[in-house]
């Protein structure tokens, strides 16, 4: 798969200040409009990396996460890894880059120092299809591929699912795609996603899920949480 199929975007601020992007192609937002970093942090750090952290004591932590986007998943990982001193495996699957261009005007870094600004630009730049350290307790792989063919040997700790809404992209909240989900987590894994929709807790039953609904970002009712 080559890079061209990335596709037309557009920049939106949201209510904590923070970047998200408009996907002209899936008519969809990157991030809730009420607070991207604010949903990243409490979704996919506090309810996922932390829970795992924190629940497992693991200091060593593979994450596998669906649509790197404007990697701001990714940067969060990497923030909080270096405060708890965790060695991270992040491999993220994306179909439709973001130009590095576009990624290099998003904010997410305004708050940051130097050395986390050029991090956040690695975390871009770093070649798809390769494995790349981007300190020495983080390692980053990018797989540029549709989530529907992407396969791996390795099996993973947690899986950030960040695909766009099941209304948006109904082919990525499947059953099967579930199962193949399930398939990648060791025993004991942990798929955390923003989404609560009712079919999608089903489908993840379906595929051997214990599923968890949590209260959700940002005055949004509920988000989930799946266990292997
Ligand atoms: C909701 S956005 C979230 C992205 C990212 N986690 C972030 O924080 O910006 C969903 C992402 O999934 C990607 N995507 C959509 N369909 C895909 C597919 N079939 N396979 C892989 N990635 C896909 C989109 O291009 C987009 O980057």
């Amino acid at each position: 798969m080559e890079e061209k199929d990335s596709h037309p975007i557009s920049f939106l601020v949201t209510d904590d200040n923070s970047h998200t992007l408009f996907s002209e192609r899936f008519r969809a937002s990157y991030h809730s409009t009420r607070g991207a970093i604010s949903e990243s942090k409490y979704v996919f750090i506090q309810n996922g990396l932390q829970y795992v952290h924190e629940q497992f004591q693991s200091k060593e932590i593979s994450i596998l996460e669906v649509g790197f986007g404007t990697g701001l998943n990714a940067f969060m990982t990497y923030l909080y890894a270096q405060e708890q001193d965790l060695k991270i495996n992040y491999q993220s699957i994306e179909a439709y880059p973001v130009p590095i261009t576009e990624a290099s005007r998003l904010n997410y870094t305004s708050q940051f120092s130097e050395q986390e600004k050029i991090v956040f630009n690695q975390l871009h730049q770093q070649e798809w299809n390769r494995v790349g350290q981007i300190s020495d307790s983080f390692s980053l792989n990018k797989h540029l591929c549709l989530l529907e063919e992407f396969s791996s040997q390795q099996k993973f700790d947690i899986i950030y699912f960040d695909a766009f809404s099941p209304s948006e992209q109904p082919e990525l909240w499947t059953e099967a795609i579930f199962e193949k989900m399930y398939d990648l987590l060791k025993r004991n894994g942990v798929l955390v996603t923003y989404c609560a929709q009712g079919q999608m807790k089903r489908n993840m039953k379906q595929a051997g899920f214990k599923v968890k609904s949590l209260p959700g970002a940002l005055g949004k009712r509920e988000m989930t949480r799946g266990l292997k």
